[in-house]
């Protein structure tokens, strides 16, 4: 059997709008630069798709072409797009909906979680590091993201509402160890989108710090415009690339000592 090399980290948190996709697909685009990359999209809005490709149209350029065909082959192989030499994705589009109907008639009992740690398996030495992106929500993608991992980021966007989430989603983490991934680990929470000098966010900064002692990364990723219109420009001749990425590169070092 190959030896395994890819560290597969999934990015998550049930709540919307908390820099899933931003945070994962920069954290792609930077490991690239020294190292093998993966990025699976997992979310059916294709965000990770349109932000890493520059391919709006993923119904169409996509079809029958993602992420769910080769869940069905049991094979992530023939889905691999290249984004550059060292980055590849294999994307998703709006029908990656059908996922539970598929998990629920066609997979068995034992598999139903690790369907995609199945699809994964053949290409596990050839990368050095897997990002999959999920969607706002608990369901089969998550799970089977989570369950296919051996560590999650779990995302923060300074909010009650997403605080409360991080239970949720430490939930279903202790789920997945006990159902079939016992190398599943917290990397730890990130907060992003946040302004660190309003009275709110140090707050919850202190909030978090307080209930989950040790799992905050340092880097604090702010609110800018440039990390903003990075999806609207992408990483290719950007001139403000540097300003719209930049506390990432703090964060991928704490990311890539965490996940040693
Ligand atoms: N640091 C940031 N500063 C400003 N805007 C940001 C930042 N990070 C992400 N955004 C923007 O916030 C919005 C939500 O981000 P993103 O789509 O990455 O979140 P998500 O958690 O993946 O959302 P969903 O739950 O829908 O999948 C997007 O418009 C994105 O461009
Ligand atoms: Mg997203």
């Amino acid at each position: 059997m190959a030896q395994k090399k890819a560290k597969i980290i999934t990015f998550g948190i049930s709540k919307g709008g908390c820099s899933k996709t931003t945070s994962a697909g920069i954290t792609a685009h930077l490991l690239s630069q020294e190292a093998k990359v993966l990025a699976v999209d997992m979310d059916g809005q294709g965000n990770l798709t349109q932000f890493l490709t520059g391919v709006d149209e993923i119904c169409d350029v996509f079809e029958e072409k993602t992420i769910l065909e080769a869940i069905k082959e049991q094979n992530i192989t023939k889905y691999i797009v290249p984004v550059t030499e060292n980055l590849h994705i294999v994307p998703s589009n709006d029908y990656l909906a059908l996922l539970p109907r598929y998990v629920y008639t066609k997979a068995t009992d034992e598999n139903k979680n690790l369907i995609l740690a199945n699809t994964l398996a053949p290409v596990i030495d050839q990368y050095d590091y897997i990002i999959i992106d999920t969607p706002p929500a608990l369901s089969e993608h998550t799970i089977n993201a989570i369950s296919a991992s051996d560590y999650a980021v779990i995302m923060n966007d300074g909010s009650k509402f997403c605080y409360a989430a991080i239970y949720k989603f430490l939930e279903i983490c202790a789920a997945a160890l006990e159902n079939g991934n016992p190398n599943l680990k917290v990397a730890g929470i990130l907060f992003s989108i946040v302004d660190s000098r309003t009275v709110d966010t140090k707050a919850m900064i202190q909030l978090v710090d307080s209930e989950f002692e040790g799992y905050r990364f340092d880097t604090v990723i702010q609110r800018r415009a440039a990390t903003k219109r990075l999806a609207v420009y992408g990483f290719e001749k950007n001139s403000e690339l540097k300003k719209g990425i930049g506390e990432y590169i703090n964060f991928v070092e704490e990311l890539k000592e965490r996940v040693q």
